[in-house]
């Protein structure tokens, strides 16, 4: 990415709110990790899908597995979430919404209380060093768990978010869409809701989820993951589009995660389009830039030219992402005044 207009994507200030934290590990961090770990037998090749590269939705996340596998310790998360951060500021991103699944593993004493709690000192020791980023956290809830782990950690969830002086703003709900059904989770993403917590929950990335939808639209939830199969044209209804936009939820939409795991055929097949041409809040994420081997400029790139997009429409998508956000109104007004401020150098 070296030309005036590749150039542009790069110094576009951004807002990334969906990016699941071991998804998002670069090929440099996923070096350091597999030469500490040789035993594993990890090959690059089996954390990341290259370009040009498709994998089934089930063959994504046997992806994550092998890369669990790398991740297991505290000092592994404290190096892994530092370097993510670290890298979306490279790229530009002023504001960082990161999620990701409390584990625990037995082997190396690491606890859920430990992973949330490590990342966020993760967050704060990158503030500390003047990292040109905001960075906030939305602890996951993994859908293949079960409800009784979803309330556990939904309670998680709940502590921090009065403990942690504003970072722990939210809860995401993720994993395989093809297991277990939302309706066994409702009890807990409504508590989760009843405390304050924001909800950004994974909804229609496959087409068998419309009883889903239609039951978490009701939450409702606060932001939407890919919507993939939400509108009539994709198989979903018009009773599902007509929630969405009766609440006006904003939807966060990762195109090279959607082509790569192929539930979307091509970019410019993308439901960005539908969204988008309605007019309706749309996000540009990454969802997992190391998986799939993106990062937000490129995905800012690949959607102006899959659609068209001018500069000037670019950028408003970018500062439009500020009002998605789950910060707080001085921050969301902090990154307004950021966005003024290199407007003139960034739109010439
Ligand atoms: P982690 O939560 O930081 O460990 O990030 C990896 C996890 O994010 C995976 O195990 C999944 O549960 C979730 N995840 C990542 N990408 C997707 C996706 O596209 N759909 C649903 N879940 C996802
Ligand atoms: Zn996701």
């Amino acid at each position: 990415m070296d030309t005036e207009a590749d150039l542009f994507y790069r110094r576009l200030p951004k807002v990334e709110l969906h990016a699941h934290l071991n998804g998002s590990v670069s090929f440099e961090t996923m070096e350091k990790l597999i030469k500490q770990k040789l035993h594993l037998n990890i090959e690059h090749s089996m954390t990341a899908i290259r370009s040009g590269q498709r994998r089934t939705l089930d063959e994504c996340f046997q992806v994550f597995k092998v890369i669990h596998q790398l991740v297991d310790s505290e000092e592994d998360i404290l190096m892994v979430a530092k370097d993510v951060i670290q890298e979306f500021a490279a790229d530009g991103v002023k504001y960082l919404e990161l999620r990701s699944t409390p584990r625990e593993v037995t082997e190396t004493g690491l606890t859920k209380r430990r992973y949330v709690e490590t990342v966020l000192e993760a967050i704060r020791q990158s503030k500390e060093e003047e990292v040109d980023i905001d960075v906030r956290f939305l602890v996951a809830v993994d859908r293949r768990h079960g409800p009784e782990v979803a309330m556990e950690t939904v309670k998680l969830a709940e502590e921090f978010m009065l403990s942690s002086d504003g970072m722990v703003v939210g809860l995401d709900l993720s994993g395989d869409p093809t297991v277990g059904h939302g309706k066994d989770l409702l009890c807990a993403l409504q508590k989760a809701k009843n405390c304050g917590l924001k909800l950004a929950l994974h909804l229609s990335e496959v087409p068998s989820q419309k009883d889903e939808s239609e039951l978490l639209l009701n939450l409702p939830p606060d932001r939407i993951g890919h919507g993939t199969f939400l509108h009539p044209e994709a198989g979903g209804s018009d009773s599902l589009v007509d929630k969405v936009c009766k609440q006006n939820t904003p939807i966060e939409l990762c195109l090279t995660s959607n082509v790569k795991g192929q539930t979307v055929s091509s970019y410019n097949k993308h439901h960005f389009q539908y969204w988008y041409n309605r007019g309706h809040p749309c996000v540009l994420c990454t969802d997992d830039k190391g998986v799939f081997c993106t990062d937000l400029s490129q995905e800012y790139q690949l959607a102006a030219s899959a659609f068209g997009l001018s500069q000037e429409s670019v950028w408003g998508l970018s500062q439009q992402a500020i009002n998605f956000t789950f910060a707080p109104e001085p921050i969301k007004q902090r990154l307004e005044k950021k966005w003024a401020e290199l407007r003139p150098q960034v739109l010439q």
